[in-house]
């Protein structure tokens, strides 16, 4: 553990007490003056920190943000969110994920307050003000290309299932957007580097509208969009989210990697909002239209049309109708 995250880690177990700065100095190991400069550093990162002279510091608050320790506090996960990357801005968190996916471990995530040009499906814009959770994961997984879609699926009900534990109805429209009370509430992306038979690296990005107020969206994707304030009528502890998200998404992947990818389809089924419904799917240049009638061992929509054939679709954008 470095110095700096030595010394909050202390101040935070001493819950608001002060800490001398002596003591800091000789359990580190580090000089007086080194430890104002980390405790400088942890200011300029958003923690108010007082100091008092002959009392020494005291933790006062924890900013608001999904700083690294704040979301590594307490992470039950063995590789997931291990290395950690965080920007106060940046332009797409997938972008960077993939200039550092050849040098770091699988599991590293790479978050931002805020994006500037955030990233949707189908070439799309996603609109990534602060106060949402805007991060995407490295993964390295040893299976065939025509498997990655599956791992949008292993995301979708990693992030529904943590959101319906907050006491939301959160279900997934096929392939991976999460709904609340039909309405989107968070979009996940999942692109790939592969040869032909090997998936060099996967990057798995998650967008979800926290505590955002609706009227801070553009008007075109407000009428069908939602947020977890606007949901739940109060802001939800963002570090707890993204943690738990990360927890639970190494537990179903972890069972992924190994085989089982029939108990995610499972959970995927129980959060469908698509299953049952009459869908439109759009896939490149072909539409269909019919009955979302299952998905497959395979993961693919089986869509019933209406003289009787069943399509089925591995990805594309589809509407209720
Ligand atoms: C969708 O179109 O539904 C997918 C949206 C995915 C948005 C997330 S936000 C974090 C990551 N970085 C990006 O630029 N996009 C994804």
């Amino acid at each position: 553990m470095q110095p700096k995250e030595k010394i909050l880690e202390i101040l935070k177990e001493k819950h608001g007490e002060f800490v001398s700065g002596e003591y800091l100095s000789e359990t580190l190991g580090i000089s007086r003056t080194m430890v104002w400069k980390h405790i400088g550093s942890l200011r300029d990162g958003g923690y108010i920190i007082e100091s008092v002279t002959s009392q020494g510091y005291r933790l006062k608050e924890i900013p608001d943000r999904l700083l690294p320790a704040e979301v590594k506090q307490d992470l039950k996960t063995d590789f997931v969110g291990k290395e950690i990357y965080y920007f106060d801005e940046i332009k797409s968190t997938s972008v960077k994920a993939k200039e550092l996916a050849t040098d770091n471990p699988e599991g590293t995530v790479i978050i931002a307050e805020k994006q500037l040009e955030g990233k949707g499906r189908m070439g799309k814009g996603w609109y990534s003000p602060p106060g949402g959770i805007w991060f995407s994961m490295i993964l390295k997984p040893r299976i065939p290309p025509d498997h990655v879609h599956r791992l949008t699926l292993v995301a979708g009900v990693a992030v529904a299932e943590v959101l319906s534990e907050l006491g939301l109805n959160a279900e997934i429209k096929w392939p991976n957007d999460i709904l609340i009370n039909e309405k989107k509430v968070c979009g996940i992306l999942t692109e790939m580097e592969a040869e032909l038979d090997v998936v060099n690296y996967v990057i798995v990005g998650v967008g979800i509208d926290a505590n955002i107020d609706l009227d801070m969206l553009p008007p075109i994707t407000m009428m069908q969009t939602t947020s977890l304030r606007e949901e739940l009528g109060r802001d939800v502890d963002r570090i707890a989210l993204v943690r738990g998200i990360l927890e639970r998404f190494e537990r179903h992947y972890t069972a992924f990697l190994k085989g089982d990818f029939h108990s995610i389809l499972k959970r995927w089924r129980e959060h469908s909002s698509t299953i049952g419904r009459r869908v439109k799917i759009v896939a490149g240049l072909r539409t269909i239209e019919g009955e979302a009638v299952g998905i497959d061992h395979d993961g693919e929509l089986i869509v019933e049309l209406d003289d009787g054939t069943v399509e089925k679709e591995i990805t594309g954008t589809c509407y209720h109708i």
